[in-house]
């Protein structure tokens, strides 16, 4: 049955901004993750610890994750691909970390330069560390639907991902349809073959929306119980590694979309806007959002 409470986690400071061309100061996604937290985000990705020469915009990680004001009750996670990331994340106390593998072996390599087994065995001590340190392990899913070299990818790849994810300790994972090119019944396999791994409150979905079919894809996840979800504010993003690929679903379309089905977020939906206009505007283009669009200065 449809969740009566969703949890988002506000990815737009990591996913968003982190293939941005133009430079993007630290105090920028700073006064960005306040405004978020000040709409009533509690989990917010900030940023995350790769190679900078893989992605510069990110390389400002630590200088981010010290000038945020932490609220209590908000957690916030950053990416880490390996030990080295781990390491320099948590000098930066991060309350979550999530390691990101990909469901295709050639995004695999595209994107963190391994094979799906390598990745998962670079992973293995980094959640050990992890656990060991107290702070919770998110795995994010990558091309669980559809590849950009591959084309599209069967249910049963993400859920070997998904088992060997387990296998290693990760307590949460993300479905993601990097690419945006899922459509709601193959969203529907790949959580099925995710839930044959992980609980009901132990995944989420994370779509990205080039063929509008993002809310749609959340759609049916709530249908089957699916509570939790990432989005970002006004739609950032796109993809290095995808060429045309948008970002992430927008964070206040999914408010929109929860609002209106009688769904709490907990989230002030004109504070969202209004964080949405402040990236836009300083990013100097309009909001990607439908929802912020529409509302904005109504
Ligand atoms: P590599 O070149 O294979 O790694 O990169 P390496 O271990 O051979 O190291 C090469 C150099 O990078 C060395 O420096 C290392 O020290 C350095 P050098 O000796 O040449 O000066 N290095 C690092 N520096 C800082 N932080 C680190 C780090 N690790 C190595 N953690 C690596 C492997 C994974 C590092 C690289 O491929 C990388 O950083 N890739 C970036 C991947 C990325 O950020 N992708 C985007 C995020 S995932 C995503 O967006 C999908 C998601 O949203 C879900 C979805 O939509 O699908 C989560
Ligand atoms: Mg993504």
């Amino acid at each position: 049955s449809i969740p009566t409470r969703v949890k988002l986690v506000e990815v737009g400071p990591r996913d968003g901004l982190q293939n941005e061309k133009q430079d993007v100061p630290a105090a920028v996604k700073i006064e960005l993750v306040h405004r978020l937290q000040a709409a009533g985000l509690k989990e917010i990705e900030v940023t995350s610890f790769v190679s900078p020469k893989w992605v510069p915009q990110m390389a400002d990680n630590a200088e981010v994750m010290a000038g945020i004001n932490r609220l209590p009750g908000v957690r916030y996670s950053v990416l880490t691909p390996n030990l080295k990331g781990f390491e320099a994340a948590l000098l930066t106390k991060p309350d979550e970390i999530v390691v990101f593998a990909s469901a295709s072996e050639a995004f695999s390599q595209k994107n963190i330069n391994c094979s799906i087994a390598e990745s998962i065995e670079r992973f293995a001590p980094v959640v050990d560390a992890a656990r060991a340190a107290g702070i919770y392990v998110r795995g994010a899913m990558s091309c669980s639907v559809g590849c950009p070299y591959e084309g599209e990818v069967a249910p049963a790849r993400v859920g070997y991902l998904a088992g060997l994810m387990r296998s290693i300790g990760v307590q949460h994972v993300g479905v993601a349809d990097t690419i945006g090119v899922g459509t709601p019944l193959k969203v529907q396999r790949a959580m099925e073959a995710t839930l044959r791994h992980f609980d009901l409150d132990d995944v989420s979905g994370h779509f990205h929306d080039t063929y509008g079919q993002a809310l749609a894809n959340t759609l049916i996840c709530l249908q089957m119980g699916v509570w939790q979800f990432d989005a970002s504010v006004a739609g950032l993003g796109g993809c290095p590694y995808a060429k045309g690929a948008t970002g992430n679903v927008a964070s206040e379309d999914v408010v929109y979309l929860l609002h209106g089905m009688g769904i709490e977020t907990g989230i002030d939906l004109d504070k969202l806007i209004d964080a949405g206009q402040f990236i836009s505007d300083f990013l100097g283009r309009s909001t990607q959002s439908r929802a912020g669009k529409a509302l904005f200065n109504k």
